[in-house]
């Protein structure tokens, strides 16, 4: 069977990371979580007091850049690769409600994106991978042989997001989850630099009604198709 590259994109919390842990498993393949890339970033930032409530120091952030070390080391326990930000597990600490928002905007930076396209294009060269995140059908890897944009409506996501923060013991509101799922959308698809949009050749699922096991053996379907 051939090897191939498999792109997802979407917005956020649309169980893409999910579709992408459950096939490469599935295909024996590597999985890399990009938004997790953007998250150590914006965690980075954070921790050095380069963005906040009230401020973002973008020009400081990209000078910090070559300082910034991102590395997935696989946890055989969990089954799937952490994020190592400078040789610290922060596979916890990125996902936090505050860090999904600052990953947004620190994904705002050209500087920022170069650096971690290089790096996830260099994590593709042997193919056998699947990628989620935004812009990996587009930019990342525009040559993929199957490429899937997943799609669910703003609700449906936000309510899988807290019922998700909720098992964490993360107290947040329903409301306050819809509104960092709607403001991120809104950042992701109107950015200047890599906006979150359809690849022509990609293949939309609107997951809105469709359960796990439904959308994986439709999209087992679509890679027998190209292998
Ligand atoms: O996928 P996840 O929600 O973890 O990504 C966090 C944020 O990182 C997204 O809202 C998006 O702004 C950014 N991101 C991106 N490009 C990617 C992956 C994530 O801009 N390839």
């Amino acid at each position: 069977m051939k090897k191939i590259t498999i792109a997802i994109d979407g917005f956020s919390s649309t169980g893409k990371s999910t579709l992408a842990k459950q096939l490469a498993k599935e295909l024996e393949y590597v999985y890399v979580d990009t938004g997790a890339m953007y998250r150590a970033v914006a965690l980075f930032a954070m921790q050095n007091q380069l963005i906040g409530p009230e401020f973002f120091d973008k020009t400081g952030l990209v000078d910090f850049l070559p300082k910034i070390q991102l590395e997935f080391k696989f946890n055989a326990d969990l089954g799937f690769a952490e994020m190592y930000l400078n040789d610290e597990n922060v596979e916890k600490q990125i996902r936090t409600i505050e860090v999904s928002s600052y990953a947004s905007k620190v994904a705002e930076i050209s500087e920022v994106r170069a650096k971690l396209v290089e790096q996830q294009k260099e994590m593709g060269k042997n193919k056998a991978i699947v990628m989620d995140g935004r812009d990996i059908g587009t930019v990342v890897f525009p040559n993929a042989e199957l490429k899937i944009f997943m799609t669910a409506s703003a609700e449906t996501r936000a309510q899988r997001r807290f019922d998700e923060l909720q098992e964490k013991g993360d107290a947040v509101s329903y409301e306050e989850v819809l509104k960092n799922v709607v403001e991120r959308d809104y950042i992701d698809t109107h950015r200047a630099d890599s906006p979150l949009v359809i690849a022509d050749d990609a293949i939309e699922i609107d997951n809105s009604y469709l359960n796990r096991e439904e959308q994986f053996s439709a999209v087992l379907e679509l890679v027998n198709d190209v292998v």
